[in-house]
């Protein structure tokens, strides 16, 4: 039976210091909302119900973004962890089987430990995801006997010897579903916090004769957000092991530290990443492409044998085919470059085709935006743009046409033609001697004077 997850995203996250919800603060180029959906899609939930409450609109729209089928659920105040699956009942109903609950601020819990909490639900009633961690660290404490667990305590509920435990709570629980919303609805805000905590459900599980237990995962997987340096802290985690992902794939990164990596990079075997870089969301490079030093590369895709930059930006939208040639200073978006192609040096094209084998010169740029729409520019194969041109869309440019250099082109070019719309040049003869020598006689009787 498909488990239901749910994530608990309602928390204010004061200590961020931000006008930003928590859970929306990026990471990799995600929410952190999106890292913790990831891993609760990794089980293939049943219903992946995500509860709300600070920013609840702007956090409903990024969970659905990412995955449509999320199911939202109001937490209207914050009061607590219990409390906040509570107010996921409604959205619980008529689900069967087993409620998994994750954190919006807990960013690396693995598919893999998720399986082994799967694995040991069919042992316990209860299982929770703990970890161990230094006696300064305020988690909530995990109170065994042998293998049951027996109650969880709030560090600021611990006396002395309970601080002293070394297994910690993650936060993340699985249990069957209307279990746990019995057991809750009997929890009371008597603690500390003044909280309805979810924690107290082992307790109160135990009580009943219900089993728990702890399963095991290292604190790197349940680090959670509380503070920006706690936000920086995770970046660095995930950015360090991506690099060592991708350099185990066999790809070459030359200066690996300051290669920024998304939570949905992609690149190939053989690719080679030839200096610093940054990778925003949603880019994939193929197989032996080359990618040189400095370059901002977001949403595009680069095919094999392709080498961008240095210094080039790929926007959303940039499909470079293979073997094409992107060079320095040059920006692509929402364009469509077909194999072969080459836009050296100093250019913008943005919402264009680009034909297979055309030359694009330096300097040349796709006029798009009118000030209110964007138009799109179309240049067929084999044709040369020359330095300096100005494509002012909508406009197409034909097979094997050409335009010369500094023409601004704003209607259609046939296949085969030449656009030239610039003005002619004229020679003065003798005209720059008589003009400096004027000049220079004229600063010479200002010195005198
Ligand atoms: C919780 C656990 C603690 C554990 C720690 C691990 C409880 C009572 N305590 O404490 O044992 O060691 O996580 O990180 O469960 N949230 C809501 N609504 C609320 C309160 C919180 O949605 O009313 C969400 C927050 O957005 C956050 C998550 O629940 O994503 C955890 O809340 P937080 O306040 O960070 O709990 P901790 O004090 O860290
Ligand atoms: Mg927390």
């Amino acid at each position: 039976m498909p488990v239901n997850v749910i994530i608990l995203a309602a928390g204010q996250g004061t200590r961020m210091n931000s006008d930003l919800p928590k859970v929306l603060h990026p990471l990799a180029g995600a929410p952190l909302l999106v890292h913790a959906m990831k891993s609760g899609l990794a089980l293939s939930p049943g219903r992946l119900i995500v509860v709300v409450g600070t920013g609840a609109e702007a956090v409903a729209r990024a969970a659905r973004d990412f995955w449509p089928e999320t199911v939202t659920a109001l937490q209207e105040e914050t009061r607590g962890t219990g409390h906040a699956v509570l107010a996921a009942a409604q959205a619980l109903e008529g689900a069967e089987g087993d409620a998994l609950v994750l954190y919006g601020d807990t960013p690396f819990v693995t598919p893999e430990t998720l399986g082994r909490m799967l694995e040991a639900r069919a042992r316990a009633d209860i299982v929770v995801l703990g970890f161990e961690s230094r006696p300064e660290e305020r988690y909530g404490r995990l109170v065994t006997r042998g293998d049951q667990l027996e109650r969880i305590v709030e560090w600021a509920d611990a006396d002395a010897p309970t601080r002293a435990i070394a297994l910690h709570n993650s936060g993340v629980v699985m249990a069957d579903a209307a279990t746990m919303l019995r057991l809750l609805a009997r929890a009371r805000p008597d603690n500390a916090g003044g909280e309805i905590y979810l924690t107290d459900i082992v307790e109160l599980g135990r009580a009943e004769g219900l089993s728990a237990t702890v399963v095991r995962c290292t604190e790197d997987e349940t680090i959670g957000v509380n503070s920006r340096e706690h936000l920086a802290r995770a970046e660095e985690m995930f950015q360090t092991r991506a690099r060592a992902a991708l350099l185990a794939d066999g790809v070459t990164l030359k200066a690996p530290g300051q290669v920024i990596l998304a939570h949905d990079t992609v690149i190939g075997r053989d690719a080679l990443i030839e200096g610093p870089c940054v990778f925003g969301p949603g880019v994939t490079v193929e197989s032996g492409a080359h990618v040189r030093p400095f370059c901002h590369l977001e949403g595009c895709h680069i095919s094999r044998g392709a080498s961008v930059g240095p210094f080039a930006r790929l926007r959303p939208g940039a499909e470079l085919a293979e073997h094409v040639h992107v060079g320095n200073f040059v920006e692509v978006k929402n364009a469509i470059v077909a194999e072969g192609a080459k836009i050296n040096h100093l250019t913008y094209v943005g919402d264009a085709d680009v034909g297979e084998r055309t030359n694009i010169g330096a300097g040349t740029i796709t006029a798009n935006y009118d000030g209110v729409f964007k138009h799109r520019t179309v240049i067929g194969a084999d044709a040369f743009i020359g330095s300096n041109t100005v494509l002012v869309a909508p406009v197409r440019v034909g097979d094997g046409a050409m335009t010369a250099t500094g023409s601004v082109v704003n209607r259609d070019v046939p296949a085969g033609a030449m656009a030239i719309a610039r003005a002619r040049q004229e020679v003065k003869e003798g005209f720059a001697t008589r003009f400096f020598a004027n000049l220079r006689a004229r600063k010479a009787a200002q010195k005198k004077g």
